[in-house]
């Protein structure tokens, strides 16, 4: 424990799912937590949470991420109030699903507005404050879905989306090395969270069906997601750049 200790760091999207279990595990290990979301209640609840657990965190709702100017205010009051960050935890997105052929134009601007612009804008952001920090530690949430198609339900504007975020973080990577900047990939498999409920309604649901399938006899939790971010943006990964490491069980590459 304690491997945050010192840190600052800024987590998106804290209000529910992936984003809430990070903010309380990366406040156990001694992080100073800053979040946001778009929705003040769940956002609320998140800090509520972490401070009862005995953790420090701020947040900040409602913060649309897909707007350049609310990212860049959100960013520069976090390290304004803590003399700096070193975390960036690019957890935030909004989905846009469903079969490629019925999308609208609209609808692919929206997802890729929502998905892929909102992790450029808060690097973008974020970037002079690591810098002037000495380096810190970038982690893009992507998917499995950035490297596969999934047949299980349809997803493509969702895919490229974060396709794009995985490639992203090569360069980030790239560009970081020499200001210390590490940036890494996690790409989740399914993962029951509310965003995903609706895939286990029944036995034959399709996330039923995949926990079955899956090697480790389950689909994730929100936490199997928050360890990988906390040792991601802890020293102990200090080597680990550039890295994109699934957490899917295995699913993706076991037959
Ligand atoms: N759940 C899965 O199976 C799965 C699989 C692969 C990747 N992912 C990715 O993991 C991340 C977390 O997923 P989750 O299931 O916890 O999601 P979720 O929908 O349960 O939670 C996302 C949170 O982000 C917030 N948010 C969304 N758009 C925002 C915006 N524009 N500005 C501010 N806040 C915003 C939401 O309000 C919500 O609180 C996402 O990037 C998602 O695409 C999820």
């Amino acid at each position: 424990m304690n491997r945050l200790a010192g840190k600052v760091a800024l987590i998106t999207g804290t209000g529910v799912g992936m984003g809430r279990a990070a903010a309380l595990l990366f406040a156990a290990e001694g992080a100073t937590v800053v979040g946001c979301d778009l929705n003040p209640e769940t956002s609320a609840e998140t800090v509520r949470l972490v401070r009862d657990a005995g953790g420090m965190m701020t947040s900040k709702a409602p913060v649309d991420l897909s707007s350049y100017e609310a990212t860049q205010l959100w960013v520069d009051e976090a390290a304004a109030t803590h003399g700096g960050i070193d975390v960036l935890y690019n957890n935030a997105s909004l989905p846009v699903v469903g079969p490629w052929d019925e999308l609208t134009v609209e609808g692919w601007h929206t997802g890729i507005r929502n998905e892929l612009d909102l992790v450029f804008y808060a690097c973008k952001v974020a970037w002079p404050h690591l810098v002037a920090r000495g380096g810190g530690s970038i982690i893009n949430v992507a998917s499995i879905a950035s490297i596969r198609g999934a047949a299980f339900f349809q997803q493509a504007a969702h895919g490229a989306a974060k396709g794009g975020v995985l490639s992203f973080t090569y360069h980030l990577a790239a560009a970081g090395g020499p200001h210390r900047i590490r940036a890494n990939a996690i790409m989740p498999g399914l993962i029951r969270t509310p965003s995903t409920e609706f895939l286990f309604s029944s036995p034959d649901a399709p996330g039923s069906m995949l926990a079955t399938a899956n090697p480790l006899g389950r689909v994730g939790t929100a936490d199997d997601v928050a360890k990988l971010a906390a040792f991601l943006a802890s020293d102990d990964a200090w080597y680990i750049n550039a890295a994109a490491i699934p957490v899917d069980g295995g699913q993706s590459v076991i037959e």
